[in-house]
């Protein structure tokens, strides 16, 4: 199963990503992790999505487009993904509709995860994420068990640094303009699914796993 998620920043992609790629088995590519991880370790895409991912601007198509598809050719994605942040321009989705198709496979579900711009706000001023695995948390909504540890791994909470409220109206604003429209172009394909992302999270996730017929553990 390929499965797109769709949603403005802080509508839970990354977070329901995580869990349905559990319960389904499979994995969860999260391009925001990657360039976030490359920024940590420095490398030259590091240096190169730093200045854009702190503005709230994309990252240039060129780059992220030729990420993913190294990506999608590893083992492990041979049997699906969900692939959460991507696409989020046209030009990221042809080019995304065009490798499947050079691969014999095509994308069976675009999931919209539909959350209001005030909810965004609200979900991103709380945000931490782990430092050494990238889980999301919510200081109210989602917290750790213990204060500023991942419940996961033990890494260390932190605050991203996009999550400032300048960059968070940029990332917005950015969302409505170029990323929006692929609501439409997945839904003239007949592959749109909309969620209301405003529940609890094991309710979006259950209604998602429901979705893709995958059997909780
Ligand atoms: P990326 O990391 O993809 O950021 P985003 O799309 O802005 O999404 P977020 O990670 O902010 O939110 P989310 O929807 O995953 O929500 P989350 O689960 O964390 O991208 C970052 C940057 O990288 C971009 O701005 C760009 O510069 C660059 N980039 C990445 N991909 C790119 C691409 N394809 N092209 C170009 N550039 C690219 O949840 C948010 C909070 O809400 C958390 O605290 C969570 O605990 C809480 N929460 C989640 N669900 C619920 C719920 N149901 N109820 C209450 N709280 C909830």
């Amino acid at each position: 199963m390929n499965v797109v998620l769709l949603g403005p920043p802080g509508a839970g992609k990354g977070t329901q990503a995580e869990r349905v790629a559990k319960s389904c088995g499979f994995p969860h590519i999260s391009t925001g992790d990657m360039l976030r991880d490359a920024v940590a370790k420095g490398t030259e895409l590091g240096k190169l999505a730093k200045g854009y991912m702190e503005k709230g601007e994309l990252v240039p198509d060129e780059v992220i487009i030729g990420i993913v598809k190294e990506r999608l050719l590893e083992p492990d994605a041979e049997k699906g993904f969900i692939l959460d942040g991507f696409p989020r321009t046209l030009e990221q989705a042809i080019a995304l509709e065009n490798e499947l198709s050079a691969l014999g496979r095509k994308i069976d579900f675009a999931v919209n995860i539909e959350v209001s711009d005030e909810e965004v706000v609200r979900r991103i001023s709380g945000r931490r994420i782990c430092r050494s695995c990238g889980r999301p948390y919510h200081v109210e909504f989602n917290p750790p068990k213990a204060d500023g540890i991942c419940d996961v791994c033990g890494g260390e909470l932190y605050r991203r640094a996009d999550d400032e409220p300048e960059a968070v109206r940029r990332r917005l604003e950015v969302y409505h303009a170029q990323t929006a429209p692929l609501v439409d172009f997945y839904g003239q394909r007949g592959l749109l699914v909309g969620v209301d992302g405003a529940r609890p999270v094991e309710e979006v996730s259950s209604e998602i796993e429901n979705l893709l017929n995958c059997r909780k553990e």
